[in-house]
């Protein structure tokens, strides 16, 4: 049988490689019989995850020497011990032995005598280790130094709110399909099915559900009149101010959440296209589109190479939903603090700015481009806004009224948590006719 302990060390011990949560997770919890043991899994990976740089902290005081690379296993394993003693309800007594006895199948017989000594120490010691780390941002953060560094310069007012956002547990967000049903019938449709629920205020058809269920066992899940999406991506959709027979382009559109709201909103466009440059992400807005009994015209193409994919009618209204740091959406991916390089950024700011340019061409003047993120840094929202209009005398900014957000010098800023919602950043910008 598998030792879920061990189970949960090494899908650790491959992000702390570079790999995703997500990717790793499946193939060892499939072989998972029971569903508590693979929530209880998934619920020790993530909270190791969000908490990596806190537990690593309290390690460093309790080893003589750093682990070798050779025992990131151990390392990893050890993580998971402390996580148990430090955020989870499982007994001081069996988080130990339990962790200890997981060591058996590491073929390493020495991390018996260390896991159980390391552990044991912390128990003794807590107290004091925890005093120490106050004085230490990694660790009382739980995010790494540059990143911390990094919201404090951007957010000098924010920043301690955004830091501890993105260390609490995400809501469960759904968006209503109010072609086939209105929230106000779903909400009660869920009431009556003993899921409670509220609407998220700034949107038209969000809603957070109390506890957290697996999608497809909501009432209408297969029918199309729910799909999973946090509140502040429904925003997007709203801002393109869409009307009958405009055409519409998606440009960065795996796995389909805001495609599939636009047509939600809009069915009788006279053309919405979609491209995604990944050939592994095309399946999940097929399948996204299918199960709404939708249809777009898809391109799997870098969307900057135009000439590939474009067939020279220019387009009303264009999404630019860049890829992005994610710093907004660390609540719902907590490895992101693991993945993620500072030189990330630069690199990502440099293709935001590429997409920018290459989009606007496809842009009918007077029509309108929407940029979003769900990043948090400066460097992937205003500075890459500012730079772009700078270069672009026909860009205007369409200042954004809206209820929701903080206002920057150029778009609009939902931190992580505000309005119960993801770290999103939003901007609009208007292509002028030529000669204004
Ligand atoms: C933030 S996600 C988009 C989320 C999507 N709009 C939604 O709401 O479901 C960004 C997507 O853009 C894709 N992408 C990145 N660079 C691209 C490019 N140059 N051309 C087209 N797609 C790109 C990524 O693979 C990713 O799927």
């Amino acid at each position: 049988m598998m030792n879920l302990r061990l189970a949960a060390a090494r899908i650790i011990d491959q992000v702390t490689d570079g790999r995703s949560l997500s990717d790793c997770l499946d193939a060892p919890l499939s072989a998972v019989k029971d569903a508590r043991d693979r929530a209880w899994v998934h619920a020790l990976c993530y909270g190791v995850c969000r908490y990596y740089t806190r537990l690593d902290a309290v390690l460093g005081h309790l080893l003589q020497k750093p682990m070798k690379a050779k025992d990131s296993d151990v390392h990893a394993l050890l993580l998971t011990g402390l996580y148990q003693l430090m955020y989870m309800r499982v007994p001081d007594y069996a988080a130990v032995t339990e962790t200890v006895n997981a060591t058996a199948q590491l073929k390493k017989t020495w991390a018996r005598g260390l896991v159980n000594a390391v552990l044991r120490e912390y128990l003794r010691s807590r107290d004091r280790i925890e005093k120490t780390l106050e004085a230490d941002p990694e660790a009382s953060f739980a995010h790494p130094q540059w990143w911390i560094d990094a919201v404090r310069q951007d957010w000098p007012y924010h920043w301690q709110s955004i830091l501890h956002a993105n260390n609490q547990h995400p809501p469960f967000a759904l968006r209503v399909n109010r072609r086939l049903i209105s929230r106000d019938k779903y909400l009660e449709k869920l009431a009556d099915a003993g899921h409670p629920a509220k609407a998220i205020p700034e949107t038209d058809s969000g809603i957070i559900l109390e506890t957290p269920v697996a999608a497809d066992e909501l009432p209408g899940f297969s029918a199309g009149e729910i799909s999973v999406q946090d509140g502040a991506a429904q925003l997007a959709a709203g801002l393109l101010d869409l009307a009958p027979h405009l055409r519409v382009l998606d440009a960065c559109a795996a796995p389909g959440g805001k495609l599939t709201h636009i047509l939600e909103i809009m069915p009788d466009l006279a053309g919405l296209s979609a491209i995604e440059k990944e050939p592994s992400r095309l399946p999940q807005i097929t399948e996204n589109l299918n199960r709404l009994n939708m249809r777009a015209d898809l391109f799997c193409h870098d969307a900057n190479d135009v000439s590939g994919w474009w067939d020279g009618r220019l387009f009303d209204r264009v999404l630019v939903d860049a890829p992005c740091s994610a710093s907004g959406v660390v609540r719902r991916h907590p490895d992101i603090k693991l993945l993620r390089r500072q030189s990330d950024v630069g690199m990502l700011a440099a293709e935001q700015r590429r997409l920018l340019a290459s989009l606007w061409q496809v842009l009918k003047p007077g029509g309108f481009l929407v940029y979003a993120t769900c990043s948090v840094f400066l460097q992937e929202n205003v500075f890459v806004l500012r730079d772009f209009m700078r270069s672009h005398q026909d860009a205007a900014e369409d200042k954004l009224i809206v209820d929701w957000g903080l206002p920057c010098e150029i778009g609009r800023q939902i931190i992580p948590g505000m309005h119960d919602m993801d770290g999103f950043y939003y901007a609009r910008l208007r292509k002028l006719p030529s000669g204004c």
